[in-house]
Formats: structure tokens, C-alpha cells, sequence
């Protein structure tokens, strides 16, 4: 008998759901998506993909629009259920949007993008603080088939502007300033900076968060809020093609240029509403809350798609762990009656830190779900989750995605019996998910206890589409390592039990306190400056961040500044070309890099100078300069010493 397609948080069917989604994801989707969304017009086909064109299309022939499915379906059903509980920086400051709020801001966002000229299909550049108001003009967007490009508002103006750049944006929308942790963050002048020289951006759209003066350009900037009360609180949708791009959000890879990574409609809305639903347990009544920023997928999928898209009610959080005290999170837990809580292992280790005294005096019975990501999730930390924070009686989800596949991927299922959680690992796949493991070589490595390689076998309904402007690369980058699948670009171990452990990426990307950085971005900022010939970034292990930023720098012949001075001017650079967030921890001058014949920087050997596991160098015999390695060494025991 077909397995009945209903999936619960708790299901005595879920493998027989999991067989049936991977082996029938027609069925299996195509059932969702007709339950779950409401169509304007049905879709004819469920899924027709082609991997080695890197071409991934659900639901062909189906129209609908995610802002409906988000907003107004919800408001047909409950108007005043809230959708947001807007954390403000400040604490105790919060304020509820109900959805019928939201709808009605969306609508006036909408209406005053349209007045201004932005048609279906349009790019609208967004470096807005965390306000119910960036929802509504993501949503806005959504509504008018306009794709957001959400870039968060820790972005340099230089970074920013190549953003508006490669896109070709129409439209800017930001505010006057951020403020976060109690201190104003220059958004309308960052947007100022980055968009001189754009010729494509016709107006830039400011909101009002802090109330201060900021410097004006008559004829392009708007006064968001203002336009807004102009336009009725009703506007109608476009009907939207599954596969027209919803938003695209940049990412880092292995070359200095980020790619906008582009994501569609339906899919895409479905895989999170799911996932929202299935790993967190989310009941009707529950009080969601993931931190993330906005600006990165966490919070696209998690703060605002996925929980809307279920009629959720989801926290949105302005503030910082820290701030005012780092009793934040668990005051906010016990004020909000939080039941699912969605935050980063580098939090948490900063917390930990901080001692169990900021998180003990708040009372966290109404928590049942605990979720982490971004980076692997070390032992002491997920101990302390779910002991101190979850009193031994919350789920703890070690969620494995990534800005490519839309939404959680892999991830422990509560709802299966024989996935209890292992401290570490984000355990198994999703429905629809079949992860398989490649050797550096080539080869599908079968059986457990083994580590390789992390690629998905068939595209699920979240992928990412295509890079903006660069199909190819998206063909190359994912598709073509390991041809007929995706390449993840993480490597991970498959235990004897068959359970998936993220081993780390194998690609030049670094996971700093939660942020994926790639380094030859970082290269290529701290390179501009005339004093350095050449330099080399890799990530070392760090207590908090996870991964820590260490430069290796070769000075041009005849360099005497002093060292302080150059890395003090390295940081500015970094600092204006990529975000302060890229600012390496450790810089180290050495005489040369580690390199193949053919020219090619030896990485895992940096990789483990940085980290002090000189026992672990590995054969140096295929280099060009094999005595280097000895030169970096040295250099490094000095730092080290000099540190302790
Ligand atoms: C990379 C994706 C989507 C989450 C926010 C980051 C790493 C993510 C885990 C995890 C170990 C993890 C991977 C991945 N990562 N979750 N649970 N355990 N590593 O999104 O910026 O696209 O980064 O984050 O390396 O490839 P992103």
C-alpha cells in the first residue's frame, strides 16, 4: 500500500516517508506542494532536472506567489495571529506584528516600489537593520516578482557596491542607521558610499530607524516610511512561474568574487515551510525563534519564509548575545515564552564562556527544541545546550545547510526512533536528502565508517538555481567535481551507523564565527596594499569563532615599515573592501609560501602551521621549495611564544 504523504513531527512511518521521498520524490513532492501551497494556477510537471547542465526545475507549469502564500492566506485564516515579535535591541523593548499588520506594510512597500518603476523581475539591493519592515520589503518583492538581494548590513560599502554591480540593482532600500549592542551603525552613509558610481540604482529608499539627520540626495532618496502612507494597504499579486527567481543572496567561494546565488518560488518555499515544521516540531501556539541575521540564508529561511509560510509566529531579534549582559538570550526565553530556540555553536561558545550564572535565573521550561548551525557543534557545546540551557529535557538539532541548498539539509530527526542525537552530529538526511560520499579522487566511497567528500545525489525542492549572470560557474563550482551530483564543498564522516558528521569544508572557504569568508577575498584585499607581494589565508582552529583567520605575508623587497604599522593597514583594507568581520586574527610575515611546481600554494600545510600541528605537515617532498616549510615553522613557534 502507498505510504499516506501527511508527515508529522512524530511519525512510527518515517523511514517508509523518507523511502518513499527519496525513491518517489515525485509523489512525495508533488503531494506537499499541492497541500501546502495554494496555486494560482496547478503545476503539470513535479520535477524535470538535469544535473550536468546544473539545470534543477519543480513544479513546471504552476503559478503562484510566496507573499500570497505567506501573508494573505494566513490572513484569510487568522488575521490577528502575530507573526513577528520584534526584539529590539534595547531589551525588554519589544513589539508584536500580527499578520495582518504585516500584510498591510507589505502591500504599502509594494505599491511605493511600483510607483517608483520597479517591475517584475527587477533586482532591489536591501541593507536594512533587523526590523519587521526588511520582512516587508523582502515580501514586497516577493509580491511584485521583484528579486531581493539582501546583503547584511556588516558588508563594507565596497562589498555592497560590487553587490548592486553584478546584479545591476534598480533600487536601494536601507535605513537611517543600524543599531545593534547599543551602538549606531552607519547604514544611509555606507549606502551613500557604495552607491556613487552606480549608475544602475535609480532611487535609494531609507527607513527610519534611529530618527537621526542623514546626508540627503534630493530626486533619488525616499523617504521610505513617508511614501509608504501615500499607498493604499491593498495591493494585488503577481502570478509568479515556480522557477521565476525569488531572491538571490551572495556567498563566498573559493574565488575573490561572491556569488549571488539565486533561489525560486515555490521549491524553495515549500522545502522550508517543511523543514521548519519538521525538524523544530512546530505547533500551532509555539513562539519560534531563530537569531540569525536577516542578511544570511539562516534567517531568509528561517526568520522569514519558512515560518511565515507556515503561519508561524517567529521572534526577530535585533539585538546581540551579549547585550546588554550575556544573559540576553534565556531573559528573552522566559519574557517571549520561547519554545524553539535557532541560534550558532560561536554563540554558544561565547555564552559558555560568559558562565552559567546569565543563564540560570531565567526560567526555560516553554523550550522543547534547541537548533544550531553554521558550524560543526563541538561536544562541550552541544553538552552545555542541552544540559544547562535545555535542562536535559529540550531536543538538541545539530543542523547541517548551507546558502546552496535553501534549507536544512541534514539534520537528527527526532521523529525517527534510531536518530537520537549524537553530540556533534547533524546525524541524517532530510526528506528528499541523499547525501553520498566521494573520495578527493573521484570515487563513491560505499559502506560506514568512512569520511570523503559531501555530495547530494538528487536536487531537492530549496536548491539554489544558478549563480546570477554566471551559469557556468555554477555548472563548474557544484556540478562538475563530481560529475551527476551536487558538490557541497564540505568533506564529512558516515559512522558505522551510517550518521553524518560535517568534517569541515574542502575548499578555500573559512567558517568564522559563523560567517563563510572566502579567502582569496581576504587575499585580494590585503594584496591592493603596495607593501605585500603575496599572502595566503587559511583558518585555524578557534576556541570561539570555530575557525579563526590566520595571514601568511610575503613584504616586496625592501619593505622596512614597521610590522604594526602594515598590519594595521591591512586591517582597514580588509575592513573597507570585505566587512570587519574578515579581519584575519593573526598575521605572520615569512619569507615565502609553501608551493607545488606548478605554482600552486600548498594550503594543508599552512593550514597546519597555523593550527601548531607541526607533527602533521605531511609529505613536503612534491614542493618547489620544500626548506620553507622549516622558515614557516620557525616563524610561527615565535609568534606563539611571543603570544604565551
Ligand atoms: C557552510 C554553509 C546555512 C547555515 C549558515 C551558514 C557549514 C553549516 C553546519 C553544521 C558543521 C556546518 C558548512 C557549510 N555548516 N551547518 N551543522 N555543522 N558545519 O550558511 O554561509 O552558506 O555556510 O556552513 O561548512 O558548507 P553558509
Amino acid at each position: 500500500m502507498a505510504v499516506p504523504i501527511e508527515p508529522h513531527f512524530v511519525d512510527s512511518n518515517h523511514d517508509a516517508l523518507y523511502a518513499e521521498s527519496v525513491n518517489n520524490p515525485d509523489r512525495f513532492w508533488g503531494t506537499l506542494a499541492r497541500k501546502r501551497l495554494r496555486w494560482i494556477k496547478d503545476f503539470d510537471t513535479v520535477k524535470d532536472c538535469d544535473l550536468k547542465l546544473g539545470k534543477i526545475s519543480w513544479f513546471l507549469g504552476g503559478k503562484l506567489n510566496v507573499s500570497d502564500n505567506c501573508l494573505d492566506r494566513q490572513v484569510e485564516q487568522h488575521p490577528d495571529r502575530v507573526a513577528f515579535i520584534w526584539e529590539k535591541d534595547k531589551t525588554g523593548d519589544h513589539e508584536t506584528i500580527t499578520y495582518k499588520q504585516m500584510l498591510e506594510m507589505t502591500c504599502q512597500v509594494a505599491n511605493t516600489f511600483k510607483q517608483y518603476g520597479v517591475v517584475k523581475g527587477d533586482r532591489v539591493a536591501v541593507y536594512m537593520p533587523m526590523t519587521p519592515l526588511l520582512a516587508a520589503v523582502m515580501l514586497a518583492c516577493a509580491r511584485i516578482g521583484a528579486v531581493h538581494s539582501v546583503v547584511f548590513a556588516g558588508f563594507s560599502a565596497e562589498a555592497l557596491k560590487s553587490r548592486i554591480l553584478d546584479a545591476s540593482c534598480k533600487i536601494v532600500v536601507t535605513a537611517d542607521q543600524g543599531i545593534r549592542g547599543g551602538k549606531a551603525i552607519e547604514l544611509k552613509k555606507t549606502v551613500d558610499s557604495a552607491v556613487a558610481g552606480c549608475d544602475c540604482v535609480k532611487n535609494v529608499f531609507v527607513m527610519h530607524r534611529t530618527g537621526v539627520q542623514v546626508p540627503w540626495v534630493d530626486g533619488r532618496d525616499v523617504h521610505l516610511e513617508e511614501a509608504m502612507k501615500q499607498q493604499p494597504t491593498t495591493c494585488p499579486v503577481e502570478p509568479l512561474d515556480s522557477e521565476d527567481p525569488l531572491f538571490m543572496l551572495y556567498t563566498s567561494g573559493s574565488t575573490g568574487k561572491p556569488k549571488g546565488l539565486v533561489h525560486t518560488q515555490a521549491g524553495y518555499l515549500l522545502y522550508a515551510g517543511m523543514t521548519i515544521e519538521h525538524v523544530f516540531d512546530y505547533r500551532p501556539g509555539d513562539v519560534f525563534a531563530c537569531v540569525a541575521d536577516i542578511g544570511w540564508i539562516t534567517g531568509h529561511t528561517y526568520v522569514v519564509y519558512g515560518p511565515l509560510g507556515i503561519g508561524a509566529t517567529c521572534v526577530l531579534f535585533e539585538s546581540t548575545p551579549v547585550y546588554p549582559d550575556a544573559g540576553r538570550y534565556w531573559e528573552m526565553v522566559d519574557r517571549l515564552k520561547i519554545t524553539q530556540f535557532y541560534t550558532a555553536p560561536t554563540a554558544l561558545r561565547l555564552l559558555i564562556k560568559c558562565g552559567n550564572e546569565h543563564v540560570t535565573p531565567y526560567n526555560r521550561d516553554t523550550l522543547r527544541v534547541l537548533g544550531c548551525v553554521g558550524e560543526p557543534l563541538n561536544w562541550t557545546a552541544w553538552k552545555w545546550y542541552h544540559s544547562t540551557v535545555g535542562s536535559d529535557k529540550c531536543t538538541v538539532v545539530d543542523t547541517w545547510f548551507q546558502t546552496e541548498t535553501g534549507g536544512i539539509a541534514i539534520t537528527p530527526r527526532p521523529s525517527s526512533d534510531h536518530s537520537t542525537p549524537k553530540p556533534g552530529f547533524p546525524m541524517s538526511p532530510f526528506f528528499g536528502v541523499e547525501p553520498v560520499l566521494y573520495s578527493k579522487e573521484g570515487e563513491l566511497l560505499k559502506g560506514n565508517d568512512i569520511t570523503g567528500h559531501l555530495c547530494i545525489n538528487e536536487p531537492m525542492p530549496g536548491m539554489a538555481r544558478t549563480i546570477y549572470g554566471d551559469h557556468q560557474r555554477f555548472i563548474d563550482t557544484y556540478y562538475k567535481p563530481h560529475p551527476g551530483v551536487y558538490f557541497t564543498g564540505d568533506g564529512a564522516y558516515r559512522d558505522a551507523d551510517g550518521h553524518y558528521q560535517i568534517t569541515g569544508r574542502v575548499d578555500d572557504v573559512i567558517n568564522a564565527k559563523g560567517h563563510r569568508l572566502g579567502t582569496a577575498e581576504v587575499e585580494s584585499a590585503m594584496n591592493k596594499d603596495h607593501r605585500i607581494a603575496e599572502s595566503a589565508v587559511v583558518g585555524y582552529p578557534h576556541e570561539i569563532f570555530g575557525e579563526g583567520v590566520f595571514a601568511f605575508l610575503i613584504l616586496k623587497d625592501g619593505v622596512k615599515d614597521d610590522e604594526k604599522v602594515i598590519f594595521e593597514d591591512l586591517e582597514k583594507l580588509v575592513r573597507k573592501w570585505i566587512a570587519a568581520f574578515a579581519v584575519p586574527n593573526v598575521f605572520l610575515i615569512v619569507p615565502g609560501l609553501p608551493k607545488t611546481r606548478s605554482g600552486k600554494i600548498m594550503r594543508r600545510i599552512l593550514r597546519k602551521v597555523a593550527a601548531s600541528e607541526y607533527d602533521q605537515l605531511g609529505d613536503v617532498s612534491t614542493l618547489a621549495n620544500p626548506s620553507i616549510v622549516e622558515e614557516i615553522k620557525a616563524k610561527h613557534m615565535l609568534l606563539t611564544s611571543k603570544e604565551q
